[in-house]
């Protein structure tokens, strides 16, 4: 098969950043998916549902003209969120969902949750109202070791989460082990998960592959070998509970460049061309379509949307660097050439019924 036409997918993970590099990054989400989840985790965090209402009217601001794309908000948990006010915002559609960072976990999120016991009262009322709690599941203790914090999460705080609110829709967000994929497959259809272009294709020794790669460089961080091969399985299984979440992260190229660097793969500028080669490797590409455009969806009681990507099977050469209004990014796969193009995007007129 060298050519795929797939019903327009959505990502269920973005980070689109405001201001500058807003303008400089929506539209490489804009062009191919038909909604995205916006991570809240601003400076100050997107913690209110006004807050996130502003946010939202920022991002449509800047879409280019033409283009059909709606932001899925989400607020950003913390040990004082009012319940009223996110129950508040998901009746008026404002809300898609909430964001649990452990406090410390990854970049902004200082002013995350330090114990969930504080935010279950949150968790009570969005159990009751069908609101998905969105969770960056890694402990923050710096006694764990970087790469056991996911499955140290899933352990010590994720299965209680589960067992405390046994109808709360939970996603595990951006998995990274084979724990994770089991914790996923070992409960109901409330439980789903998101995986990442990057952790479907590299492993932990792509950080030092010569030297140190701050582009290879996020949280969770990559992973063991086993661990990338069991995301690929899942992702590929055409099982509804997997579905596509970028988590592109972009961040000016001095600030990845630099002693210590942040956190984060810009990954927007080739996400779909990155995850078709993921499906076209394991001999998937007919469980592709179920994975981009349609298991997320139907998680979160949406319909589907209409219009259509083509990619084909052509090269796509990837700049080295993104720069607009002084800000450099460097994109994922930076200097390469991956073997697949989205050639055509058809954005129809909205989500249809799904
Ligand atoms: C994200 C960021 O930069 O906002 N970084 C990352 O490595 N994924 C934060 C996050 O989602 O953890
Ligand atoms: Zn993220």
């Amino acid at each position: 098969m060298n050519q795929l036409k797939i019903r327009r997918p959505d990502d269920w993970h973005v980070h689109l950043r405001d201001g500058a590099m807003l303008a400089q990054v929506l539209d490489h989400t804009a062009r191919q998916f038909g909604r995205a989840i916006v991570m809240p985790n601003l400076v100050p965090p997107v913690t209110t549902t006004a807050l996130a209402e502003a946010y939202r009217g920022r991002i449509l601001a800047r879409l280019a003209p033409g283009r059909t794309f709606t932001p899925l908000m989400t607020a950003y948990l913390t040990d004082g969120t009012d319940p009223a006010d996110i129950a508040a915002g998901f009746e008026r559609g404002v809300l898609t969902a909430c964001k649990l960072y452990p406090a410390h976990a990854t970049t902004n999120s200082a002013h995350g949750v330090t114990d969930v016991w504080a935010i279950h009262r949150v968790l009570e009322r969005m159990e009751k109202i069908g609101m998905p709690l969105l969770v960056h599941g890694e402990v923050t203790e710096p006694a764990v070791d970087i790469f056991d914090r996911e499955a140290v999460f899933l352990e010590r705080v994720m299965s209680g989460i589960a067992r405390d609110f046994p109808g709360l829709k939970l996603v595990c967000e951006h998995i990274t082990t084979e724990a994770a994929v089991a914790f996923v497959l070992g409960h109901g259809d409330r439980v789903a998960a998101t995986i990442t272009p990057h952790h479907l294709q590299f492993s932990r020794n792509a950080i030092f592959q010569g030297g140190i790669r701050p582009h290879m460089y996020c949280l969770p961080i990559l992973k063991r070998e086993k661990h990338r091969l069991a995301l690929r399985q899942a992702a590929t299984s055409g099982n509804p509970k997997f579905f596509l979440g970028t988590d592109t992260a972009p961040h000016a190229v001095e600030t990845k460049e630099h002693a210590c660097g942040c956190a984060g793969v810009f990954n927007a500028p080739v996400a779909l061309e990155s995850y078709v080669t993921v499906f076209d490797e394991e001999h998937a590409l007919d469980r592709f379509e179920g994975f981009a455009s349609e298991h997320g969806a139907r998680f979160h009681g949406l319909s589907l949307n209409e219009g259509t990507v083509t990619l084909v099977r052509e090269p796509t050469v990837v700049p080295e660097r993104i720069a607009a209004d002084g800000i450099a990014v460097v994109p994922y796969h930076a200097g390469t050439t991956l073997p697949w193009r989205i050639v055509e995007a058809k954005a129809g007129a909205g989500a249809a019924a799904g």
